[in-house]
């Protein structure tokens, strides 16, 4: 067989994977062997450690992880707040590390901030805090559009009637939402939120999140959002978790609940929760797959177990390798050697080019091994059939 390349978790952000589904399309952010520390000398301290990231326009980024892991570091690195200090960062082909001030200033522009330290100006109204960003970025347009452009987006968030209010008329969730609103109105094509939904109810908490959806779907802006807020995990293409300064887990959710859904339809593992799956649909591995190659050779030793992505395979058996099967997309192969500790039973060869997901023999043990009665059944009825 080839050997396969390219070995990453099924449903962890994949680059290559990544980069042939959104053919040619640059990413907005490009983070490699990012490093930051705060303090100098004794007081020296590293907070993040080589976290490389990608984000491409129009995801929806959700970043989580405890306090103090640095998520706010890497928002603001990413945001040109921070110098970067050690590694490369580009933001929307801006290369920070390189970048003069007036590049970065260039650059802000085209950022929304939604931070929960930027406050707002006590003496204008909601209107005229939101209005401020279009002054800065968009000096050309006349002050009537500004003002209309303003008030669509405090309408947006739910303050269409509060436009007049100066700050200290307005709750904590309404100023909340007036940042939103001022982090958005110049149409960034990158939108960094850190907490944004925290101070919010059920519902303007719900109203940004379309907003979000809007903006990443409809004019392709790349959003991440910093997070403690699981009631709008559901607007998340990525869940990015920070711990101790690394990138610990980079996860698709939807191809995360692709193959969840692909390992819940198979029998030895219907036992398992959603969660259990979702873990081990976590615990896979990618491996792309040439047509006409080998994966499997009767007679073996069991190592893996297989589900297929994407692709066709052929089973196959006996000195003259005749075809017993063909399987295909969300089929799964190679669990009789594991499970009796027989040799291979049968070949698999691939038919086309294929994207195979494998689990060790050792992680599929033990997400079987979660039900023993299941495995007993099987050896029993696999005994059966000699
Ligand atoms: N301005 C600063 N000076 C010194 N240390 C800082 C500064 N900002 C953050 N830190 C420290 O860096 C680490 C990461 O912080 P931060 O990025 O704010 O994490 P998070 O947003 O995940 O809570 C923490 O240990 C924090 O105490
Ligand atoms: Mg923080």
């Amino acid at each position: 067989m080839n050997e396969p390349h390219n070995l990453q978790a099924a449903v962890r952000f994949d680059p290559q994977w990544r980069g042939r589904l959104a053919e040619g399309v640059e990413p907005a952010i490009v983070a490699s062997k990012l490093n930051h520390y705060y303090g100098t000398g004794e007081l020296r301290k590293q907070v993040l450690y080589d976290n490389c990231l990608e984000i491409y326009p129009g995801e929806i980024i959700i970043m989580t992880g405890p306090s103090g892991s640095g998520k706010t570091t890497l928002l603001t690195l990413i945001g040109t707040l921070r110098r970067v200090q050690d590694g490369e960062l580009t933001v929307l082909g801006q290369e920070l590390h390189k970048a003069t001030s007036s590049q970065l200033m260039r650059l802000r522009r085209e950022i929304g901030f939604i931070f929960q330290a930027h406050n707002l100006f006590d003496s204008l109204t909601a209107l005229q805090n939101v209005r401020m960003s279009l002054e800065l970025v968009a000096p050309h347009q006349s002050q009537q559009q500004q003002s209309e452009q303003a008030k669509e987006m405090l309408t947006a968030v739910g303050l269409g009637q509060r436009t007049g209010h100066k700050p200290k008329q307005l709750s904590g969730g309404q100023k909340q939402r007036v940042a939103i609103a001022r982090g958005l109105v110049h149409k960034p094509r990158l939108v960094l939120a850190d907490e944004p939904t925290a101070a919010l109810d059920e519902q303007s908490g719900r109203a940004v999140v379309e907003l979000f959806k809007q903006m990443a779907k409809r004019d392709l802006v790349s959003i991440v959002i910093v997070t403690h807020d699981n009631r709008i995990l559901d607007v998340a293409d990525r869940i990015v978790n920070l711990v101790d300064g690394r990138i610990r887990s980079d996860v698709l959710v939807q191809e995360a609940a692709i193959v969840s859904q692909m390992l819940a339809r198979c029998e030895i593992f219907s036992h398992l929760t959603p969660r259990s799956l979702a873990e081990m649909a976590d615990q896979l591995v990618a491996e792309q797959i040439p047509e006409g190659s080998r994966v499997i050779r009767e007679g073996d030793p069991g190592d893996k177990f297989y589900l297929i992505r994407q692709g066709r395979v052929s089973v196959r058996k006996g000195a003259d390798d005749r075809e017993l099967a063909q399987l295909g997309e969300g089929d799964f192969f190679g669990e009789t050697a594991l499970l009796t500790g027989q040799p291979r039973n049968a070949s698999i060869v691939t038919l086309t080019d294929s994207t195979l997901y494998s689990l060790s023999q050792e992680k599929f043990n033990f997400a079987v091994g979660q039900r023993a009665s299941v495995v007993d059944e099987i050896r029993t009825s696999l005994f059966d059939r000699q």
